[in-house]
This record gives structure tokens, sequence and C-alpha cells, in this order.
């Protein structure tokens, strides 16, 4: 091909020759280079140099070619001194004075050859040497094959940052280049610039139609380490969560309040007053409890030390550092909160405090250290209600609904004022395929509970979720009626985010009644990062975006998991990049292509 290529333009090679010696004489030389395949090689060390357009136009390099240009007007004494050399292909020297010299048509046929050659190059893995041809060919044409051809060399060098440069001027030459968009994805993601590989990747979907899985895929594996890297790099703010959420957590727990006395003093008043707010489960409650434990904590220790009260302050001692340990947990923080119930076991095992322990260690997934705790709580008091409810919850939670069951039905025969036994067990009734037993499980328990607002809540979930949407909504209604009767806190804004989400999957037309519901869940539990983010999403139907992102961001901050704060935040940067893509004329013009396109089919 490229002697075939010499051939034909030989008169004009000669005819440039007399009008324009220098360019000519470097385009003669390389052709020359290409008719005998091999052995030789400039003689100067401007040809193993890269190509660069900016030292081309220094008065350095221009005196350069004036040598170059007496070279080869006295014949070829470069071949003589390329002999020395092994490689087969050279490099030509392309000053500006070189380009200048050539006309459109030589420019874009040398650029070609000079491509080809690095093509052959980069297929024998030189990719140093195929990137000075191809740098070379954009001296003569700026065309985005070539940028692209050294951007896959660069890429093969894992220089990520030049594979960006070149894919970028190829792109701005061709919009629509998805070979370079695709390989500016991957050095972006490579480079941990993840918005950046999100865009491009984002584009190829777009570009593609909509209907690439295979980039799908990938755009979403990139949303997520973007979202693990923002989570790791936010500041850990240890904060309690909703107070629905402590609220379910310390009401499956039997109360303890005659544990201490109301003429205490001291360390053990302070734990008197931390565990009757607890049982109080008013909305601000939890903070002062969590206050007061610590005022206990710190009491009681000082106390211990004091040998004539020992025995039954070390009891309080450990028993306050448990509900330490707890609200630890709760915070989010399971290394002192382990910390903190080792130290409490130490002093005095409890049953409860083997629960808290096995409660932290199911929460990291081990399971079975979380079993050995349960195990070890069994033992410590085979009466304790709390055992058998979390255990059964552990099983709830791992699918083993059988062994669930029969834990949860000990639970509720021990301790039958807890709630969520009863609701627990009404909902395997359901997951094993009995809704109308599981319906009268919970009638049963609304008879027991009248007053109880988790009741009609799940009640409420489970009709939902067969279906019948009406009888769902009914029971979201009471429950919220009976929350908003109660003193305590107990579902909280839960019966409202679930009306909304019901009502708004229902018809486009209930999304300002859903946007009602939520904002008023908002403000009743202000902690809840489920109405936040349930509100974010109707904010995102409505097309407002930047009230949307906020609310992601805020339940990224509120949720207490990691794998909720990454989906806070998924959310959040998946709606930045939507309003980036709108603001893109290009990608917005083809969007509305398509969609006329699929309005057409
Ligand atoms: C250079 O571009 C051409 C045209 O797109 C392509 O066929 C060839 O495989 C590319 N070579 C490299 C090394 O990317
Ligand atoms: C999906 O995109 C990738 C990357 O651009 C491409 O390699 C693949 O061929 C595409 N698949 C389809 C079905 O278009
Ligand atoms: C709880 O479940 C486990 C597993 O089935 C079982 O071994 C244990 O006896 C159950 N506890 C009670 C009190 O039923």
């Amino acid at each position: 091909m490229s002697d075939n290529f010499f051939i034909k333009n030989k008169t004009a090679i000669i005819v440039t020759a007399l009008t324009v010696t220098s360019a000519v004489g470097a385009y003669l030389y390389y052709s020359q280079q290409q008719d005998h395949q091999g052995g030789d090689r400039t003689s100067s060390d401007k040809s193993s140099k890269k190509n660069e357009m900016g030292e081309d136009s220094k008065p350095s390099s221009s005196s350069k070619s004036k040598k170059k240009k007496k070279k080869s007007k006295s014949g070829s004494p470069e071949a003589g001194a390329a002999k020395e050399s092994k490689e087969p292909h050279v490099v030509p020297r392309l000053t500006a004075e070189v380009v200048a010299g050539l006309s459109e048509s030589e420019k874009e046929e040398w650029a070609s050859k000079l491509k080809e050659d690095g093509n052959v190059e980069f297929k024998q893995k030189n990719y140093q040497k195929a990137i000075e041809f191809y740098s070379a060919a954009l001296e003569l044409k700026q065309d985005p094959v070539y940028y692209s051809n050294r951007s896959a060399c660069y890429s093969a060098l894992d220089d990520h940052q030049k594979v960006i440069e070149d894919t970028t001027t190829a792109i701005s030459l061709k919009p629509d280049y998805t070979k370079c968009i695709l390989r500016r994805a991957t050095s972006y993601e490579l480079l941990e610039q993840y918005e950046e590989a999100m865009f491009d990747l984002t584009a190829l979907t777009i570009y593609g139609g909509f209907s690439n899985k295979s980039v799908e895929q990938v755009l979403e594996r990139v949303l997520r380490k973007h979202s693990i890297k923002i989570v790791d790099g936010k500041e850990k703010i240890l904060a309690l969560p909703s107070s629905a959420t402590i609220g379910s957590f310390f009401g499956a727990f039997s109360d303890e309040n005659a544990l201490v006395s109301e003429e205490s003093q001291g360390g053990e008043a302070f734990l008197y007053q931390a565990l009757n707010k607890i049982s109080s489960n008013a909305r601000d409650a939890y903070e002062e409890a969590d206050v007061l434990i610590n005022q206990a904590v710190t009491a009681l220790a000082a106390e211990v030390g004091e040998e004539e009260k020992e025995k039954d302050n070390k009891d309080l001692y450990a028993v306050a550092l448990e509900y330490s340990a707890a609200f630890q947990f709760l915070k989010n923080d399971p290394a002192t909160a382990a910390e903190l119930i080792n130290k409490a076991l130490a002093i005095k095992p409890r049953a409860r405090a083997y629960v808290f322990r096995a409660l932290i260690n199911a929460d990291k997934s081990s399971y079975e250290e979380a079993m050995k705790d349960f195990k070890s709580a069994e033992e410590s008091d085979p009466s304790s209600p709390d055992v058998y409810y979390h255990l059964g919850q552990l099983f709830y939670l791992t699918g083993d609904l059988d062994n669930a069951e029969v834990n949860f039905t000990k639970a509720k025969s021990l301790h039958p004022d807890n709630v969520y036994a009863y609701i627990q067990l009404a909902c395997i009734t359901y997951k094993k395929g009995q809704p109308e037993e599981a319906f009268e499980k919970f009638t049963e328990a609304k008879l027991k509970f009248p007053t109880s607002p988790e009741i009609p809540n799940y009640y409420g979930e489970i009709l939902a979720d067969k279906g019948d949407i009406q009888g769902a909504l009914k029971q979201f209604d009471i429950s919220a009626r009976l929350q908003e009767k109660l003193d305590r806190f107990s579902v909280g804004a839960l019966p409202l985010i679930n009306k909304a989400t019901v009502i708004s999957r229902e018809s486009l037309e209930k999304l300002p009644e859903a946007e009602t519901l939520l904002v008023k869940a908002c403000d009743l539990d202000p902690k809840s990062e489920l109405a936040r983010i349930s509100l974010a999403q109707i904010k995102l139907q409505n097309d407002e975006v930047d009230e949307a992102i906020e609310l992601f961001e805020q339940s990224c901050d509120l949720a207490r998991s990691i794998e909720e704060k990454i989906q806070a935040v998924s959310f959040a940067e998946a709606s930045k990049m939507q309003k980036r893509i709108k603001s893109d004329p290009i990608l917005t013009a083809k969007i509305a292509e398509l969609m006329r396109q699929s309005g057409a089919l």
C-alpha cells in the first residue's frame, strides 16, 4: 500500500521538490524509506524526538531544518548514517516550514501513510514509536482518528493523563466518537475522576440509544465507587438516628426501670433518670438519655473505687456501660460500642449485655459470633425475653423464618407487652404465604394494643404488598392518627411516608398530595432519612433537581449505615449528572432526537 502511494504521488512530489526544497526533502526522504522498508534511520537525533508543534515553531528548530535542507540537497547522506540502526521505520522531522510547504492533499496523504506506520508499530507493541508516527501524522492533519490512535498507545502505556488529553481533542473534533468517549471514561475511572467518567458513560448510553446494558453496568459501578469515595471522605458525625429508630430499638427490650430506685443519688440517680427518659419514648428524650447515661458512667466509675459501696454500684456501673454501648451502637460507632460492652461484661455478665454484643456482631455480619453471644445470653438467663426476640430477629433477617417464629413465640410468652413480637409473628405468617392468617394476627394484636400506631402501620405495609391499596391507605391513616394522639414517639413519620409512597406510585396526579405528606413527615421526624429520600424522589419527578440533590445529601448525613449513606449519595450524584447532561447542548440535542425517533416508532 505504501508503494502504491509512492508511485501514484511521485510526480507530485517531484514537482513540489522544485518549489519548496526543504519540505519535499523530508517528504521524499520519508517516501524512500518506505520503499526500502528497513535499514535506514535519519542521521540526526531529531527523528527520535517526539514531534511537537510548539517545538517546531521555535527559532532553534528552524535552524535545524535549515541544516536538514542542506543535507537533502547534497544527495542522501542520511542513508549512509542510518545503516547503523536496526529500527525499520523512521519518523520524519516535520518542522513548521516543512509542513507549510505541502499542499492540502499531500499533507493528507502523507499523514495517512504515517498513521499506517503507527498502526504497524502499535501492533508490534512499539507504543512509543507508534506515538511518534501518530504525532507526525497530526502535524500534517488534525484528524480525530489519529488522536484516537495515539490515545490507544498512551492507554497501553498506562499514561492516562495523556489518554484524556488526546481523546478530549478527538471528541472535540468529533463529538459522537464513542470509541474515544469509552477510552476516556476508562482512563478517568482509573484516575479516580469518577464524575468525569460518569459523564462520558452517560453520553455513551445516550449515543447508544439507551440500549447498551454493558455501558450501564459500568456506569453503575463507577457511580458506586464515586459514592463510596464521597462517603469515605466525609467527616464521621456520630449522631443518634431518628427517634422512631431508637424507639423501636429499645421498645423491643423489656423495661428496666425497676433496677434503680427513685431515691437514689449520684451515679444511680443519673441512671434512673436516663432509663426513665428511654421508656418515655418522647421525641427529644433520647438525646437527653444519652447525656444522662454518660453522666451515670462517669459518676459510677468514680463510685466503684469507693470500697464501702462496692457490690451494688459495680453492677449498676456495668448496666450504665451497657446502655452507653447501646447508644454508641445507635450512633453507628460499633468499635466504641464493642469496647464498652466488653467492659460491662467483664464486670457483670448479664443476658442483656450479651444480646447487645450479639447485635453489634450481627450488624457487622459476624453471625457466628452473634450466635455465640446469644447462647451465652440464654445460659446466663433462660427466661430473658430479650434473648429470644433478638435471636428471632436475626433468624428473620437471615431468612430462616421457622427458627424466627419459634423464638418470637417464646419472646412473646415471656414479654407479652412487646408489640414487635406480635408484628413479627404476623409478618412471618404472611411471608410463609398465609395472608389470611397474617391478617387475623394483626387483628388480634390490634385488640391487645388498641392505641399502638405500629400495628396498623405494618399491617398497611402487608396490605400494600398484597396489592390492597385502599386497605393499606386506610391502615396508614389510622396509624398516623394514633401517632398524633400519642405523647410518645412510636412509628413517627412512617405511616405518612408509607402513604406517600403508595399514592405516588398509583398515579402522577397524586404527586402533590404525596409531596404534602412527605413535607409533613420531614417536620414530624426531622431525623428521618427515609422521609427526605422519598421527598427528593418526588422533587426529581417535578424536575426540581436542586431541591432533590439537597434532600439526598441531607439524608446521607442522617442515614445510619454506610450502605444507606452510599445509596443516598448515589442518588444525589446521579441527579447532579442529570443536571450536567441537560446543560450539554450536544447531548440534549441527541436526547431530543431519540425522543422524536421513539415517538415516531
Ligand atoms: C487507528 O484507527 C483506525 C481507524 O479507527 C483503527 O482501525 C485502528 O485500529 C486504530 N489503531 C489503533 C492502534 O488504535
Ligand atoms: C456497548 O458499548 C460497548 C462500549 O462502547 C461496546 O463495546 C459494545 O459493542 C456495545 N454493545 C452494543 C450492543 O451496542
Ligand atoms: C430459638 O431458635 C433456635 C434455632 O431454632 C433453637 O435452637 C432454640 O431452641 C430457639 N429458642 C427457643 C427458646 O425456642
